[in-house]
């Protein structure tokens, strides 16, 4: 394999990105000034054997409906056997189109309007969007910051309970604050399922990205009862920078709660799309060494982006575990969440994800991507430190 060049800066101006080509109506900034740190897609190209993939597919010229899984459905099964030391069956995969459409399908598959959804926050925005969207009730549980780290409060959420929850929806490894949920916090967000009767959906689409030292737990591991209530997410167009190709597998072990998700995808009218089947299948069979390069490169960002963040009086980056989107707190500032975000976003001219968008306890933060070249971190850290300076 060639090594990968993560330095190189690739211009995505003009190219329908929505990271770059809405800076200037959502944030006010221009392209050529502003640097885009928000949604959550990187500035790398994905590993040569995607680019390969749908080289082919052009070189083809026909572009018909996708059929026969079979080789696409073993590439995920071996990936995750490999990486995460998790047998999954080919029956259990269905192919969304991305995770976002995996949970909105799980919200109309394993609830009702008007019921309970819990999210542990703050948390990916989009999720209580969806609950919203779905006339479901967001139930809110925050997360409780203990040596820079977010940890859950279950018996606080179990006295909100009203008993009309039917769902969590859990991020693992977290987004934002990159935490990698250890096993017996994993174990007591199942019991708690099991003892309250929800559905658990575990979004794990960044559970590649996850820095040394870190071990993530697939929550199908944590214990077998949990099957019974168990929605498992995961996708390869995060570890591999390949949104656009919007496509998650939703993958469900037990046969009755697979029966319900078959009956919503058909109903739906689902199918692959084949760009996204054949981009996942190149990226899991050519792209382990990739991203064996890409992990070093993002913790190096990681590491520079948090001493020059921690090194500016009154802003605090939480260490991350996994993830490359860095969570900032400006509490120490003083200033409130307008007046600091219209210093990063107008002084400094960076474009970030707004912290209360996540949810309760996201007020006093900002959520930089740091999956870009480094060089564009020092500039990003070079222009904040110059728009505190009066801190
Ligand atoms: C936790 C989480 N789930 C889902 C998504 C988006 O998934 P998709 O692009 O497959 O819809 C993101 C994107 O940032 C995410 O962070």
């Amino acid at each position: 394999m060639t090594k990968p060049n993560f330095d190189e800066k690739i211009d995505r101006i003009g190219t329908h990105s929505a990271k770059w080509d809405a800076l200037e109506t959502r944030y006010g900034l221009s392209p050529d000034d502003g640097i885009s740190m928000w949604v959550a897609d990187m500035e790398f190209k994905p590993p040569q054997s995607v680019l390969d993939a749908l080289g082919g597919m052009v070189d083809h010229g026909v572009f018909g409906y996708y059929g026969d899984q079979t080789s696409y459905l073993e590439s995920i099964t071996r990936w995750m056997q490999k990486r995460h030391n998790w047998t999954v069956d080919p029956s259990w995969i269905f192919t969304t189109h991305g995770l976002v459409n995996g949970t909105a399908l799980c919200l109309q598959t394993y609830t009702e309007p008007g019921d309970g959804v819990i999210l542990f926050t703050p948390v990916y925005h989009v999720f209580s969007r969806l609950i919203a969207d779905n006339n479901r009730r967001l139930v809110e549980s925050p997360l409780v910051e203990s040596d820079g780290r977010y940890e859950m409060d279950l018996d606080a959420l179990e006295s909100q309970l009203t008993g009309s929850e039917k769902m969590v929806i859990f991020c693992s490894p977290h987004n934002p604050g990159g935490r990698v949920w250890r096993t017996q916090e994993l174990k007591a967000v199942c019991d708690f399922c099991i003892k309250h009767d929800l559905i658990l959906v575990s979004d794990e689409i960044h559970h590649d990205l996850v820095f040394d030292g870190n071990q993530h737990t697939v929550m199908s591991l944590v214990t077998p009862e949990i099957s019974k209530h168990l929605i498992m997410m995961t996708a390869a167009t995060k570890t591999f920078n390949m949104a656009g190709g919007h496509s998650g597998n939703v993958i469900i072990e037990d046969p009755d709660l697979r029966e319900m998700f078959s009956a919503t995808m058909k109903a739906m009218g689902m199918s692959p799309n084949s760009f996204g089947v054949v981009m996942t299948e190149a990226a899991y069979n050519g792209g382990e060494q990739w991203l064996g390069e890409l992990i070093p490169y993002l913790d190096e960002n990681r590491r520079v982006f948090d001493a020059g963040i921690n090194a500016i009086p009154g802003l605090r980056s939480m260490e991350l575990e996994a993830t490359y989107l860095a969570w900032v707190d400006f509490s120490g500032t003083g200033m409130t969440p307008d007046a600091f975000t219209d210093r990063v976003q107008k002084t400094a001219r960076i474009a970030t994800n707004y912290g209360p968008t996540f949810g309760a306890g996201g007020d006093n933060f900002l959520r930089f991507n740091l999956a870009c070249q480094k060089a564009v971190v020092e500039e990003a850290l070079a222009r904040l430190t110059a728009a505190f300076s009066d801190k």
